[in-house]
């Protein structure tokens, strides 16, 4: 029996007993066989959800590109690392093996060196996805800096919130990128973030786009020349396991965005580990996810996960309908894809297309599919099954979250019978438990409450950057000794989880978690609104969308609605980005309020979903006469 490579059902359920029967030798065992250490460690885990504080093997002293790079390159040094396919197919795609990726990474670290940037310092990466960000990523954390990626389709508000939440010193950006046929300015929008952040000294600008950009004197640098001029060896910092890895930030209900904080060894053995086992990867695989690395979906599973199995890993710069509907496919056929990794919401957008673009294509490379990101519907199950995998490929429906750091439960293919809408098992060393809204534990199947894990796994985040009480609170106080998930799940019968959704003010569209709050206040800033409040309803291509109704004050109630729409919009897009724009608008006379003055969401999600035959009680309301008028008014919202 293999606990580092499972390769059928009974075996998953030896794995699975021995990591509950005693976790800390099963994880100690893969650590030890599977990793390059340059200290052991003393003790495998410390723990206290009360705290709450988790600690895996502390003592312990590594690198992990010594990990993801350096001890692949006696035996894999020309085999390719990264494969990197352009937003242009005419353009080429560039292999670059893990000789070259060890280059590239040591002169970059020596660059980010010479740019004063050290140990435990924090690094913010807003780049699009060209081979620069992994490196820069890797370069990092060959050096030891923290590096905080920003997704590059958000805006220079959430940019600037971010840089100063953890105090970044450097931003490491690019003249621009291409999406599609659109060409975007980025370096314009980190010069307007960086209007209110003091404390960065230095920006990094790859060349991408070769657009006509400003080079703040000073400040600015390109990067080549710096590049050129560096060193091509670089020692690696040694880093003690639980020093940070990266920060990454996620939305919450409330407040600002939270800067989730992982740290190194038991992020490390935790990706690298579920890689292996979710996507049966083997040696001459050619693995790709389709996330941008801004997100953890690809921190996790095109950077460390792979890298640290010695895996080619693709990265794709460009949009999956670009130059047409095809491109994922021709993508797949060209490369000889043996794992795909995607969103719901990409499945539902291209499923809406002719079948003709997939089926110009070979795709019996394929091996297994993936989803992750938000609960993928029937449909779109079967016809991913059907038309990608043709019947023969098992799909990983894929549940985790930014905090969890890697997959937590998932089929593992070719031994779990997987069940359309069913993430089904829980991986080794992972302990759902599913309670009820006194905080009970529901035993047994055939049950459904909310999802927390009673268990500490090594890639669990350990902070939220400059406030653990957050984290204490958001995490891990509504439930005593539990992590809450904030996700609803069922049991069935068999013991397979179904995630149900959100049960909190996180709206997940197009697989992006979106806080309400947030968006409120960016629609509040509007001079003409009074008071807003935004619902997500259910959404053929983005799973969900989003509803916003909007009182406006005596001032802006002879305005245009349709212009005041685009103004709101604009705004939301100022302050967040377009992916938290609303699809929807109502201008209502009045919200519907308790008498504590908190807004019955509840009702307003009903009325948005057109599902007012049953509204509930509504006798608590301060104002129960304006829920017949909202429903009058939204007949008219299109
Ligand atoms: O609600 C769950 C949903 O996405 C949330 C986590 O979002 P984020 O931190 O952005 O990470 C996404 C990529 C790991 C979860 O709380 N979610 C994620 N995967 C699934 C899912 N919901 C249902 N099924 C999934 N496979």
């Amino acid at each position: 029996m293999s606990n580092y490579h499972i390769k059928h059902l009974e075996e998953y359920w030896q794995v699975y007993r021995k990591s509950l029967r005693n976790p800390e030798s099963f994880w100690e065992e893969i650590a030890e066989e599977h990793f390059l250490w340059r200290k052991r460690w003393d003790n495998v885990l410390s723990w206290d959800f009360s705290k709450p504080e988790v600690k895996w093997f502390e003592g312990a002293e590594l690198n992990i590109t010594e990990n993801c790079i350096d001890r692949h390159l006696a035996t894999r040094g020309d085999k390719t690392a990264i494969l990197f396919e352009p937003n242009d197919p005419s353009e080429g795609a560039q292999h670059i093996t893990y000789n070259e990726l060890h280059e590239r990474v040591s002169k970059f670290a020596n660059v980010l060196k010479s740019q004063g940037i050290k140990k435990g310092d924090r690094v913010c990466i807003y780049l699009p996805m060209i081979p620069e960000l992994a490196v820069s990523v890797l370069a990092c954390a060959r050096i030891g800096a923290i590096h905080s990626v920003v997704f590059a389709g958000f805006s220079a508000t959430a940019l600037s919130t971010r840089i100063n939440d953890c105090d970044c010193k450097m931003v490491i950006c690019s003249d621009g990128s291409f999406r599609g046929n659109k060409t975007i300015d980025l370096k314009g929008i980190v010069d307007e973030a960086l209007k209110s952040c003091e404390g960065v000294s230095t920006v990094l600008v790859a060349e991408r786009t070769k657009s006509d950009i400003e080079m703040k004197e000073g400040r600015d640098k390109w990067l080549q020349p710096l590049l050129d001029e560096a060193d091509s060896v670089c020692k690696a910092t040694v880093v003690k396991a639980e020093d940070p890895l990266f920060i990454l930030y996620t939305s919450g209900s409330t407040g600002k965005p939270k800067g989730m904080v992982h740290t190194t060894a038991g992020y490390m053995v935790y990706s690298a580990y579920t890689f292996k086992n979710v996507f049966q990867y083997r040696e001459a695989d050619v693995y790709w996810c389709t996330a941008d690395i801004g997100w953890i979906t690809g921190h996790s599973y095109i950077v460390y996960g792979p890298l640290a199995n010695g895996a080619t890993t693709v990265m794709f710069e460009g949009v999956p309908s670009y130059p047409d509907y095809g491109r994922f496919w021709e993508i797949v056929e060209k490369h000889k894809v043996t794992q795909f990794y995607t969103a719901p919401t990409a499945i539902r957008a291209l499923a809406k297309e002719n079948l003709e673009f997939v089926n110009k294509y070979d795709l019996s490379s394929l091996k297994v599919l993936g989803t992750v990101g938000e609960p993928i519907n029937e449909e779109a199950w079967h016809w991913y099954n059907d038309n990608i995998g043709k019947k023969n490929s098992p799909i990983v429906d894929t549940w985790w979250q930014t905090e969890t750091g890697g997959i937590m439960i998932s089929p593992i293919p070719y031994s779990t019978p997987t069940i359309p809408t069913y993430a089904t098992l829980p991986l080794p060393g992972i302990q759902p438990a599913l309670m009820d809204e006194n905080g009970k534990e529901l035993k047994g199947n055939q049950v459904e409450g909310r999802l927390c894990i009673k268990f500490p796994w090594p890639s669990m985040a350990r902070t939220i950057y400059g406030n653990h009480e957050r984290y204490r609170d958001t995490y891990f106080s509504a439930y005593e000794n539990a992590y809450f998930t904030g996700d609803g799940a069922l049991r069935d019968a068999v013991g397979y989880y179904r995630i149900t959704g959100r049960v909190d003010d996180v709206i997940i569209v197009s697989g992006h978690n979106l806080g309400t709050a947030p968006i409120e206040d960016a629609i509040n800033e509007h001079p003409a609104v009074a008071e807003s409040a935004i619902v997500g309803y259910p959404h053929d291509i983005k799973g969900n969308a989003l509803y916003g109704y909007i009182t406006l004050k005596e001032t802006g109630e002879g305005r245009n609605h349709d212009n005041l729409s685009k103004e709101i919009n604009q705004l939301i897009t100022d302050r967040i980005g377009p992916i938290a724009k609303l699809n929807k608008i109502q201008f209502a006379s009045g919200l519907p309020k308790t008498r504590s003055g908190k807004i019955m969401r509840r009702i307003l999600r009903k009325i948005a979903c057109k599902e007012t035959s049953n509204l509930g009680d509504t006798s608590t309301l301060l104002n129960p006469e304006v829920v017949n008028e909202l429903i009058e008014q939204s007949l008219v919202v299109s």
